[in-house]
């Protein structure tokens, strides 16, 4: 199939000529010359946007990443990994998490919490199409991933009195779509002044003899920088300074396709306090060796993560006297972090941020200007990742969550992590919450779902004092048909 192609041909001006001329040169002189072979066949349009493009890489960091590429250096260095210090759900008495949400609560009400999701992925595995965020997920409603996170906003703005801003990370992909999804939907009845959308940047990926792709005839792939593009996303849009001016210091960060995520924790933000962390992370018990989760860990002395992939035999099997894993604190990106740290982090991100590549299949137009879509893997694709920070920061706080309470992700169409599985834990929850509160409970199969703006967890139901579900029809769903 050959690829589209704009009509309408006119020739590029001498001037113009004179100026990209270097650049062709320049390109050739790194191997990346072919970018430019099918100018020919452009129009000025085009030209004009290629050029632009190519004069915008950064072509000291692609000679890195190519050089990364072409000679990739070995994997399992000689490392040193040891168990991080993490809080346990079992050691965190009822006094002390009081203590811990008093302090959690106090940083709120003073309006020093920014709460930022990340929202620039594809969704490929699931197969959506539009932002994620958009993803109906309500076990009864179809309410959105971000309408239910908006709820809690709502809940917790109201509990607080504070206006606690939200930070929308989105990408080229995505941030048209999820623009115009807030707004159709009313920015889901948050004010439009506490919600900030900002874009990560993208990065070329490149075949697997590191030289760049064309996307069509005029334009190089490039594909988003990865949730680590964050941190340099923040200060490069002027959203860290703005998230100053208004007093934050204390970023909570998730991503957006965990519904089931506990928004800015109050045990969570009291424990990175009194830690005096600059960084903290929630984990959660893995399940079993196996389990393809990342860890946080001690390498050589540090916390950072560790992928489930580069975890040795030893490491993975390890138990420690009482039979449970050593190596447990799988990682959910569920993190706190000090806007002065994402400053100091993402004012050196070759030295904090490195790339990681993978290897991905890239449609993409070859030397005679063909569509080509490959059936194996022909391409890297280049990511950040937020949790190599982690070894930034001069104290970094661990807090075990429950995973059945906190972590439903939705990654897949259909099985583990998938939607279903989602609605079923969402269900669960809310049935813990209206169990505690002494509320009448339908059948075990019928899905529940929760108005998290009224009700955002089992004191909320408490308050409602109300003994059966349908004294509450606005705040509590059933699925049709269940009998309490
Ligand atoms: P995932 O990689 O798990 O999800 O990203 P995805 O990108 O949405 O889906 P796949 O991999 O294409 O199937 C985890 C979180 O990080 C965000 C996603 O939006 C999600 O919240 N993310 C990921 C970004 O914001 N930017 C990126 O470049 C990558």
């Amino acid at each position: 199939m050959t690829a589209p192609r704009a009509t309408g041909k006119t020739r590029i001006s001498e001037t113009e000529h004179s100026e990209i001329e270097p650049l062709r040169q320049r390109f050739g002189e790194i191997g990346q010359g072919h970018v430019f072979g099918l100018w020919n066949d452009l129009t000025n349009e085009e030209r004009v946007q290629l050029a632009a493009q190519a004069g915008q890489l950064d072509l000291d960091d692609l000679q890195r990443r190519r050089e990364s590429v072409i000679n990739p250096s070995p994997p399992g260095s000689d490392e040193t990994i040891e168990p991080a210090s993490a809080v346990t759900l079992e050691e965190l008495g009822d006094r002390e998490r009081k203590r811990l949400a008093n302090l959690g609560e106090e940083m709120l009400r003073a309006g020093r919490i920014g709460v930022m999701v990340v929202a620039g992925g594809q969704g490929t595995r699931l197969g959506w199409d539009g932002p994620k965020g958009g993803f109906p997920i309500g076990p009864v409603t179809d309410r959105c991933l971000f309408e239910i996170q908006a709820q809690r906003l709502l809940n917790l703005r109201k509990r607080y009195d504070v206006a606690l801003p939200w930070y929308v990370m989105t990408s080229a992909a995505t941030h048209t779509a999820t623009e115009a999804l807030f707004t159709d939907r009313e920015w889901f009845g948050i004010p439009p002044e506490d919600v900030r959308f900002f874009e990560q940047g993208s990065v070329p990926s490149l075949d697997l003899s590191g030289r760049l792709m064309l996307e069509r005839p005029g334009r190089i792939f490039v594909n988003p920088d990865g949730h680590g593009g964050t941190l340099t996303a923040l200060l490069r849009t002027g959203t860290l300074d703005a998230m100053e001016q208004r007093g934050i210091d204390r970023i909570f960060f998730y991503q957006v396709d965990n519904p089931l995520v506990n928004i800015a924790d109050p045990v969570f933000l009291g424990l990175h306090e009194t830690s005096e962390a600059e960084m903290s992370c929630k984990v959660i018990r893995k399940l079993e060796p196996m389990e393809k989760v990342g860890i946080v860990a001690r390498v050589d002395g540090r916390v950072g993560m560790v992928e489930y992939t580069e975890l040795g035999d030893e490491e993975r099997y390890a138990r420690d006297p009482n039979g449970d894993l050593r190596f447990w604190t799988g990682n959910v990106a569920i993190h706190i972090l000090n806007t002065d740290f994402v400053r100091r982090v993402a004012s050196d991100p070759e030295r904090w941020l490195p790339y990681h590549a993978s290897m991905k299949k890239i449609p993409y137009v070859d030397s005679d200007g063909k569509f080509q879509e490959p059936a194996e893997p022909n391409g890297h694709k280049f990511e950040r990742f937020v949790f190599d920070a982690l070894p930034a920061a001069h104290q970094v706080c661990i807090l075990e969550a429950d995973r059945t309470r906190e972590y439903a992700p939705v990654k897949n169409a259909s099985g583990g992590e998938s939607p279903e599985s989602a609605r079923n834990k969402l269900s669960q929850e809310y049935r813990r919450w209206l169990g505690e509160a002494g509320v009448a409970l339908p059948d075990t199969d019928a899905l529940i779902e929760i108005d998290h703006s009224r009700i955002n967890g089992a004191d909320d139901a408490a308050a409602l004092q109300i003994r059966s579900i349908e004294q509450a029809p606005d705040a509590i769903r059933t699925s049709p048909g269940a009998r309490s």
